[in-house]
Formats: C-alpha cells, sequence, structure tokens
C-alpha cells in the first residue's frame, strides 16, 4: 500500500513541478526583458492577408477594424483571399466597399474551392508588394495601435516575426471562456519568456507578422498551421520571432464543451505536430533553441496529458485498495469549492483532454487540412 501511495505521489509531483519550474524560470527571463529595441517611428509598407471561409457574418465588421487601424494610407495594402465561401462573405465585401470609401488599396482574390487556409494565404502571398506580411482573421479584431505596435519591432534586423495577445471578448461569460482567459494569462507568460531566450514557435495567426524576405511561403503540409509551422522555419533559419503584449488583438472563445474540444483539439494538431518539427530539427542541431525549451513544450503537449490520465488511475487505484487515503488525497479536492480553482480546473482538464485528442490524428496518420468552424465565435 505504502508503495502504491508513493508512486501516486510520484505521479503528482511529476505533474505539477515542471510546469511550476518553467513558469519561474521564463518569468525571470521575462523580467530581463527581450534585448530587442522597438522603433516607435519605424513604418515599414504592410501587406495584410485576411482568409475567409463563410465570414459574412463579420466580416464587414472585421473592415471596418482595418479601417481603424493607425497606418499610413499608401503603407498598408490588404489582400482579402475567400475560398469559395457559399453565404455571400465577398458579396458582402464588394457591397462595403461600393459604399464606403475604403482607406487603403485592397485586393479580393476568390479561389474556385476550398482547400484551407494555408493554401488560401499562400495564394494571397503571390500578390504582396510590403516588405513585411501580416495575417489576420475575420473573426478578430486589431487594438488601433496594434500594427504600429507590432512593426516597430522589425526596426531591429534579427526580427523575423512577430505575434500579439489575445483578449476575449466574452471571458466572463462562462467556466469555459473564463478557463480560455486563464490558460491564455498563463501561456503568455511562457511565450514572453521564450522570446527572451530568443523565440517563441506559438504564434496566433490572428495577429502575426512577418519579414517578407524572411520565408518563401506559408506551411501548408495537413497537420501544421500557418503560424506555428511557419514561424518554426524562420526561427530555424536564425531569425527571432517574438511575443509582443502591447499589440493587442479581440476575439471571441466558444463558450460550449463541445465547441472548446473542437477548437482545442484541432489546435493542439497543431501545436504537437510543431513541437515534434522543433524536436526534430534540434536534434538535427537546426534550431538556436535551448534544449530544456523544447522538452517543456513536449512536456506540456504530449507527456502532461498522458501523465494526467495516470495521476488519476493511481489516485483511484489507492482509493479503492484503502478508503482512509481520501482524507489524504481529498484535501486536494477543497480548492474546487472556490469559483477560481474550478475554472483553472476545467480549463486544465479540457485543455488536455483537447491535447490527446490532437494526438490522434497525428499518430494514426490522419492529419487534417481545412477545419470544420467553430460557429458560437461569430
Ligand atoms: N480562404 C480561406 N480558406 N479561409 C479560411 C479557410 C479556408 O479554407 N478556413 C478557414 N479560413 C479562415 C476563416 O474564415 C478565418 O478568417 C480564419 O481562416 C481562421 O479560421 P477560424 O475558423 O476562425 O479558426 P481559429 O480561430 O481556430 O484559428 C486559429 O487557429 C488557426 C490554426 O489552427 C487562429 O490562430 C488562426 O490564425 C490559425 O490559422
Ligand atoms: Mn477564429
Amino acid at each position: 500500500m505504502l508503495l502504491l501511495l508513493l508512486i501516486a505521489l510520484s505521479l503528482w509531483a511529476a505533474l505539477f513541478l515542471p510546469p511550476v519550474i518553467y513558469y519561474a524560470w521564463m518569468l525571470k527571463k521575462k523580467k530581463k526583458g527581450l534585448c530587442i529595441q522597438p522603433d516607435a517611428n519605424y513604418q515599414p509598407t504592410v501587406s495584410m492577408i485576411v482568409c475567409t471561409y463563410n465570414e459574412a457574418k463579420v466580416i464587414e465588421r472585421k473592415l471596418e477594424n482595418i479601417q481603424e487601424l493607425d497606418y499610413p494610407e499608401n503603407k498598408l495594402q490588404i489582400i482579402l483571399v475567400d475560398s469559395a465561401s457559399t453565404d455571400g462573405t465577398l458579396e458582402r465585401v464588394k457591397v462595403f466597399l461600393a459604399r464606403t470609401n475604403f482607406r487603403f488599396p485592397i485586393v479580393l482574390i476568390s479561389e474556385k474551392e476550398r482547400l484551407g487556409k494555408s493554401h488560401a494565404l499562400n495564394v494571397g502571398l503571390k500578390q504582396v508588394n510590403g516588405e513585411i506580411i501580416a495575417t489576420s482573421d475575420a473573426d478578430s479584431f486589431w487594438d488601433q495601435d496594434a500594427l504600429l505596435k507590432a512593426v516597430s519591432y522589425f526596426a531591429d534586423p534579427s526580427v523575423g516575426a512577430v505575434t500579439g495577445k489575445e483578449k476575449i471578448l466574452n471571458v466572463e461569460k462562462n467556466v469555459h471562456t473564463m478557463g480560455e482567459g486563464f490558460y491564455r494569462t498563463f501561456f503568455y507568460t511562457l511565450r514572453s519568456g521564450e522570446s527572451c531566450i530568443h523565440s517563441t514557435i506559438f504564434f496566433q495567426g490572428e495577429l502575426a507578422l512577418y519579414r517578407r524576405n524572411a520565408f518563401k511561403e506559408f506551411e501548408d503540409r495537413p497537420g501544421y498551421s500557418d503560424d506555428h509551422g511557419t514561424v518554426i522555419n524562420l526561427v530555424s533559419n536564425g531569425y527571432r520571432c517574438i511575443f509582443v503584449p502591447e499589440a493587442v488583438f479581440h476575439d471571441t472563445a466558444p463558450f460550449s464543451l463541445g465547441g472548446r474540444l473542437m477548437l482545442k483539439s484541432r489546435r493542439s494538431e497543431h501545436l504537437i505536430s510543431g513541437v515534434f518539427l522543433t524536436l526534430k530539427l534540434k536534434i538535427k542541431r537546426k534550431l538556436p533553441l535551448p534544449w530544456q525549451v523544447i522538452f517543456f513544450n513536449l512536456y506540456f503537449h504530449v507527456i502532461s496529458p498522458f501523465l494526467l490520465i495516470a495521476v488519476i488511475l493511481m489516485t483511484g487505484i489507492v482509493y479503492a485498495i484503502d478508503f482512509r487515503t481520501l482524507w489524504f488525497f481529498g484535501f486536494l479536492l477543497i480548492p474546487l469549492l472556490i469559483k477560481k480553482p474550478r475554472v483553472i480546473g476545467v480549463s486544465y482538464l479540457t485543455s488536455n483532454l483537447a491535447l490527446i485528442m490532437g494526438l490522434y490524428p497525428i499518430l494514426t496518420r490522419k492529419r487534417s487540412g481545412a477545419w470544420r468552424k467553430v460557429e458560437e465565435m461569430r
């Protein structure tokens, strides 16, 4: 019995110590700063690619949001690539452009069939004329100064890509949206720390900017995403790819369990593919990131979900054998009576479940391309 108890306790420690250690390490790195001087006056030419598939509900709001961006008219080009939407997205765009005096030059591209967002981005890439390529989504809305803030870091030639910080519009709605808010806060500290060491590979395509001459095309292999996938190539070529918290965008989080799992399992597939790719590149000595960063991210995205299952099983076995251990482990459940730990607990469980779901298409070699949209986010 004692041995089983010790195993259970070691598993609990293996589950909780690495996140605490990595978080503390990244917090320390974050405090040291990026060692990159942003230049507030730096205003390169930018081409922003927005991909759409059935975004009639939000596309006008997105265009209005772009119009409000603080950036010179002659330095920002917009490229909208629609992949055979059936809900009249493109028609809405045309009506909007006809009735407003859109501030920036805009190119509309209409694909005959839907081949996924990364494919659409590469189609858009053929039309760009900017030194910096920005990507954004129809359902994400940037702060007015987000573009200026983000490009200011490209004044440093070592910077290859920049991503921004998400603020969740409906964060207070319920346990799932609050949980996503917590997840973001935790991970943004890690992203900041990694950026201070060299780079983070965890990018968000809702607000991502890339130096045009630092990459050829967006990563378009099934299972990889346009953001992490592309950034890993840039880091591997020696560019720094950084998270910039002052470049803010807003979007909506799913509020149902089904919506949350659908979104997070697909993103998990992308994240895990990215983490495996970093491991492969590191082994080939083609990635200027420390081993510890690779290992901890492998731990978070691949090892930890299975450890969690082992912890639950082992604790259950210990309970079953000796019910008195309820006193021992029971205290771990007390915090769940309070709202914040409960939110964190639910977020932790669902995120780990999504990671296991995301691993499935990778292991069965059925990696996905185009994905199903989560309607409740619009
Ligand atoms: N043209 C085109 N073709 N656009 C597409 C397609 C497609 O096949 N599929 C999706 N999109 C567009 C959507 O209309 C939206 O503007 C954007 O791509 C993002 O799609 P969402 O459905 O909103 O996905 P998300 O919010 O989960 O996206 C996040 O993860 C993706 C990778 O998994 C963001 O970080 C994305 O930027 C990222 O690409
Ligand atoms: Mn989205």
